[in-house]
Order: structure tokens, then C-alpha cells, then sequence
């Protein structure tokens, strides 16, 4: 590929910005410094430097974030930060969108790409990637409820039952579940259907991938046996990040 075509796709800009990058001798690459923007590269393994930076070439690219409270999951946040303000502009250049959506109140594990076959993968509503969430509520939690929830409940606007699985109840007012859709509000909207109120929300898990260590605020490009993982339906064996 040639090093301006390259440097456009990895989100250094038009690709005019490319060219003059490589013209002002920004771009090393194996200790050369590269000028001429028709220089051909092989992308395997393909580290290069801007201004002193190293960057690896990723034809895609594949993020977790640990995200927190008061960040929205838009471009153009309107009322809290925008989950996007996390990245820099190099990474926003390439066009990443959320995977899902988490509530501006929700914490947890949200993942980004800026391929839309991924984002098809895990959000098509067939495809029933399961989402475990740990929710906090104002009511004590009853059997009852517990029961409604695993049986599935009708939300409003929605065609078709929802029900949660793996329901576990943590303490009086905790517990976690796992949804296999994943539409508008629909975690508060089911505790809401089963007569309780959601205080708390924080997404552990989606697929087989879990929030483990990875501080809120944080985020990692995923490996690919994360990758891997996100996609798996079977939520009992998973990887950490
Ligand atoms: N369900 C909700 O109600 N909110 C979220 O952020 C995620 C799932």
C-alpha cells in the first residue's frame, strides 16, 4: 500500500494532510525517515513513527472501554462528556462508533470498532449476544420478581417477551443478569415491569468477554481471543481484560 494511502487509513487526515506529514519528514519507519508519499509498504507487522510516535498499523480497529458515569454513547453529547472525548483524534478520525449503547448512568464494558461487520455481529437482534449486567435497585429484590424476570416480562412499544438469564440475586438490593436483545433502556424497563427500580447499572460481561481488571475510564484494543470471545453466545467460559 502506498505510505500516504496507508497513513489516510489509519486517521492521520485527508489525504492531502498525508502527503504533507510525509513531505515534512514526520514519518519514520525502520529508523528511515520516509519522504516521498508513493513509497510502497507491506502492511505485515507494519510499526511507523509521526513526529516521534509509534504506531502500529491496524486495519481495523477493536477497543473495551471501561466506561463511566456522565459520558454519553453519542458523537454530539448534548448534557455530559461524550464517550468519544476518551480517544484521540486519530482514533475519532477513523470513524469508531459504540457497540451498543450504555445509558449516560451506566458504567462498564462498552466496545468500539469502525467495522461494521462487528458492530453487525453483536447488535443484529437475531444474533442474541448475551449482556450480564450487575444492577442495583431501590426496592429489595423479591422471589418473585426473580421469577418474572427468568420468565420474561412485555415492555412497552416492543413486540415479544423479554427475559433474563443466569439471574442471580447478589445482596437484598443486587443482583445480576444476562439480556439477549438489546433495546432502549431495556434493563431499567424490565425492573421496572417487575415492580422495582433500578438505582445502579454497570454492564460486566458481553459475550464471553469480562470486565476484569481494567480501571474505569480505561481502555485497551482487544486481542484476538477477545475478540474472539465477544462474539460467543456462551457466556460460562470467558476472557478477562
Ligand atoms: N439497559 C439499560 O436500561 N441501560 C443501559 O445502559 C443498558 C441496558
Amino acid at each position: 500500500m502506498l505510505l500516504e494511502k496507508m497513513l489516510q487509513s489509519q486517521g492521520f487526515g485527508t489525504r492531502k494532510n498525508c502527503q504533507q506529514l510525509i513531505q515534512n519528514a514526520a514519518i519514520k519507519i525502520q529508523d528511515d525517515i520516509i519522504t516521498d508519499p508513493k513509497f510502497r509498504l507491506d502492511l505485515q507487522d507494519l510499526e511507523f513513527e509521526v513526529y516521534g510516535n509509534t504506531f502500529q498499523y491496524r486495519e481495523k480497529v477493536y477497543i473495551a472501554l471501561n466506561k463511566p458515569q456522565n459520558y454519553e454513547c453519542s458523537h454530539q453529547a448534548t448534557h455530559h462528556f461524550s464517550v468519544f472525548d476518551l480517544f484521540d483524534d486519530v482514533l475519532k478520525n477513523r470513524g469508531l462508533q459504540c457497540v451498543g449503547r450504555l445509558d449516560q448512568d451506566t458504567t462498564g464494558l462498552l466496545l468500539l470498532t469502525d467495522d461494521g461487520q462487528f458492530l453487525q455481529a453483536l447488535t443484529h437482534p437475531k444474533k442474541h449476544v448475551p449482556k450480564v449486567y450487575q444492577i442495583k435497585t431501590i426496592d429489595p429484590i423479591t422471589d418473585e420478581q426473580i421469577q418474572q424476570l427468568e420468565n420474561g416480562v412485555e415492555l412497552r412499544n416492543e413486540k415479544g417477551s423479554f427475559a433474563a438469564t443466569e439471574v442471580t440475586r447478589i445482596a437484598e438490593h443486587e443482583l445480576s443478569m444476562a439480556i439477549h436483545q438489546g433495546v432502549y433502556h431495556q434493563v431499567k424497563r424490565m425492573l421496572a415491569a417487575v415492580g422495582n427500580k433500578v438505582e445502579s447499572l454497570h454492564r460486566g460481561q458481553i459475550g464471553q468477554l469480562k470486565l476484569a481488571e481494567l480501571p474505569e475510564g480505561e481502555w485497551v484494543y482487544l486481542t484476538e481471543a477477545q475478540f474472539v470471545a465477544a462474539k460467543n453466545t456462551d457466556i460460562n467460559y470467558f476472557q478477562t481484560l
